[in-house]
């Protein structure tokens, strides 16, 4: 299939995961109630960058097809655990995501928490299931083995550690970007890992080409997540805009200044561009993806 625009690709990479996870949620129905959280956080109404991300570096990579579907059900299963324990009364404590009352509101707390639990194993069973003609047991364990570090305690959860324990402290940038590549950057690069992966001959040159790309885009995403809470608006964005400030939070702005934010962003852009020139043609879809994270507005 070919796409002519990061909309078509977007389009395309947001159907395909959101009808795998909707099934996944729905064939899981030992109790209503936690089903039915899952899929209202889980279900609908993201970007679904990180899924794209999946397709896209698999493409790079000269794979395509239905077996990349769990792959991208995996990575966005974990980021919307991540994203409806986020908006806790003892995290964030943020009611609105995805432009609708957060998980903890539409339910309640403990139906949250449970609902967070429920999609990382989800991510799991889908990733473990994930080999077949396409796909190697060894390809497949290995994907297990990258997204349990990036999600766990080396990755997206010691970064929202690090976050919560920053507090009002002032932390210096390179702690910042520490705390941004674990929170942020690990899931997104174990998305792009995971479509490096999907083939059995990738090459450890692409593999290291992909990473520097994920880790230039990881970063980048934070940085632009955290200019769009200062200068966005809470109906474009769907969250609450102003969040960060409220809680005081250590970020690129608030650290260096909103111009030196922005330079940083276009200097991350370039490194992520950069690196996936090696794969010519095949790595237009990454390619619309790093200025897509750069220029987003939501
Ligand atoms: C928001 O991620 C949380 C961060 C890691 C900054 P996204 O901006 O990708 O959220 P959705 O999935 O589109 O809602
Ligand atoms: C969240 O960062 C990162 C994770 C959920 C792991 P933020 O707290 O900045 O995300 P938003 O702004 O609430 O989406
Ligand atoms: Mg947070
Ligand atoms: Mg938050
Ligand atoms: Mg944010």
């Amino acid at each position: 299939m070919r796409f002519n625009s990061l909309d078509e690709f977007l389009s395309h990479s947001k159907l395909r995961v959101e009808k795998t996870l909707n099934t996944a949620i729905s064939e899981n129905r030992a109790s209503e109630i936690l089903s039915e959280a899952m899929a209202y956080s889980a279900g609908q109404g993201g970007k679904r960058v990180r899924a794209a991300l999946v397709y896209g570096a698999a493409r790079a990579c000269g794979v395509q097809g239905v077996a990349l579907d769990p792959l991208a059900c995996a990575v966005e299963a974990i980021h919307a655990y991540s994203l409806i324990h986020d908006d806790l009364p003892a995290m964030d404590d943020d009611a609105l995501r995805r432009g609708k009352p957060s998980c903890h509101i539409a339910f309640d707390e403990a139906t949250a928490i449970l609902a967070g639990d429920a999609l990382q194993a989800l991510a799991f069973e889908l990733l473990a299931q994930a080999h077949g003609a396409q796909i190697s047991a060894t390809q497949c364990l290995a994907m297990v083995t990258c997204l349990a570090k990036a999600s766990g305690a080396k990755g997206m959860v010691a970064g929202q550690m690090l976050d919560m324990a920053a507090g009002h402290n002032t932390i210096d940038l390179a702690q910042l970007e520490r705390l941004h590549e674990l929170k942020t950057g690990a899931l997104i690069g174990a998305s792009v890992e995971l479509g490096a992966l999907s083939c059995s001959h990738v090459t450890d040159i692409q593999l290291d080409c992909l990473r520097h790309y994920a880790q230039a885009i990881g970063l980048a995403f934070q940085v632009q997540d955290d200019i769009l809470d200062i200068e966005s608006d809470t109906a474009t964005l769907g969250k609450a805009q102003g969040s960060d400030v409220i809680n005081e939070k250590s970020t690129y702005p608030a650290l260096l200044g909103m111009a030196a934010a922005k330079e940083r962003l276009g200097q991350l852009h370039h490194e992520a561009i950069s690196n996936v020139q090696i794969f010519g043609e095949a790595a237009q879809p990454l390619i619309w993806l790093a200025d897509f994270i750069v220029t987003r507005k939501h």
